[in-house]
């Protein structure tokens, strides 16, 4: 059959129409909102790059990871940027450093709200990098994944509910689902940020999470932007590490990498709208090029569309209030 007897408009002739045929449909369940926190009390610290996005002190994450709640939102995702920064990212290792702090504030203040902790060392170096850097400036692999356990340990004792390592190191999630497992966090769930590519859309959050590297990039770690197969092999080695959900990040200029992977495997499958990718809605919106409501909802449709079934988006809060209007 083909036209005229076949007419796909036919069931695109009105919103009720749409509505009942519609194949995709995004809801609040899916979406975790990324927090930044940092020292102090009542600091509010707008990111210049990331219009409505601010650097929060622990009391402040509070109020929002509130607000976010009330929005419908399951989930939080928090990143820490702590003052002291060494070499060995001791702030993020310490059992009352800012991370572990935020973490318990908010779970105590919100027991409601899922609290997902961003496990790498970058944000806590000196040097910014997401590993233990050598003398030489190469990043050294098998005490980075050591350190990043520990790291886990400390944010999973704090009482986060899932840790994400972003890190990009090899190994490191059995390395941390072992340390885990030995010290009574059997059911701390890992989120891995299995394919995670060395990214230009990640500028904006450098500035939020203080994380930009020193020295170099990160490209001896996270993935080359031109591989597609290497995302699937990340993604089996993390699921046979022990991740209980596996990431491709950024989202949007990889809708075929969240495609491969859907089908790969059968865990949750997570997609991360990075800073940059939500700097240049609001950015074009902010001119009047672009409806931001129609646009974020159309990038999330089409991330879900493409098989992520759940997106950290900085626009969580506001879509979830969309999707119930
Ligand atoms: C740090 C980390 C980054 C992001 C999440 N965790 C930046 C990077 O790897 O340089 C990016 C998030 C975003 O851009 O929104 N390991």
């Amino acid at each position: 059959m083909s036209f005229p007897d076949t007419r796909p408009r036919r069931t695109r002739q009105t919103d009720l129409w749409r509505r009942m045929v519609r194949e995709t449909r995004l809801t609040s369940d899916a979406l975790i909102y990324p927090l930044f926190v940092v020292a102090g009390e009542g600091v509010r610290h707008p990111v210049s790059s990331m219009p409505g996005i601010s650097q929060l002190s622990i009391d402040e994450a509070v109020k929002d990871a509130r607000a976010v709640a009330d929005a419908g939102v399951p989930a939080v995702l928090l990143f820490a940027a702590p003052e002291e920064k060494d070499a060995h990212a001791s702030a993020a290792l310490a059992a009352h450093g800012l991370a572990a702090r935020a973490i318990s504030a908010i779970k105590s203040a919100c027991p409601g709200l899922l609290v997902w902790a961003d496990v790498c060392l970058c944000g806590a170096t000196d040097h910014g990098h997401c590993g233990h850097v050598l003398p030489g400036g190469a990043i050294d692999n098998d005490s980075s994944i050591e350190t990043l356990a520990q790291v886990a340990l400390n944010y999973a004792r704090a009482g986060a509910d899932a840790v994400a390592p972003s890190d990009m190191m090899d190994g490191r999630v059995q390395a941390i689902r072992r340390v885990l497992d030995r010290n009574g966090f059997a059911m701390t769930p890992i989120v891995a940020y299995a394919a995670k590519y060395a990214s230009s859309f990640y500028g904006p959050f450098r500035e939020a999470a203080e994380s930009a590297p020193a020295f170099g990039d990160r490209r001896s770690y996270q993935m080359d932007p031109a591989n597609a197969r290497e995302a699937v092999r990340e993604v089996l080695l993390d699921i046979e590490e022990g991740a209980d959900l596996v990431m491709v990040k950024p989202a949007g200029p990889y809708l075929d990498i969240i495609r491969r992977v859907r089908a790969a495997v059968q865990v949750p499958v997570v997609a991360y709208q990075v800073s940059g990718e939500f700097s240049l809605i609001k950015a074009a919106a902010e001119r009047g090029w672009i409806d931001e409501r129609a646009a974020v909802l159309e990038t999330l449709t089409g991330i879900q569309r493409a098989g992520a079934d759940l997106i950290i988006t900085y626009f969580a809060p506001e879509a979830a209030r969309w999707l119930r209007a």
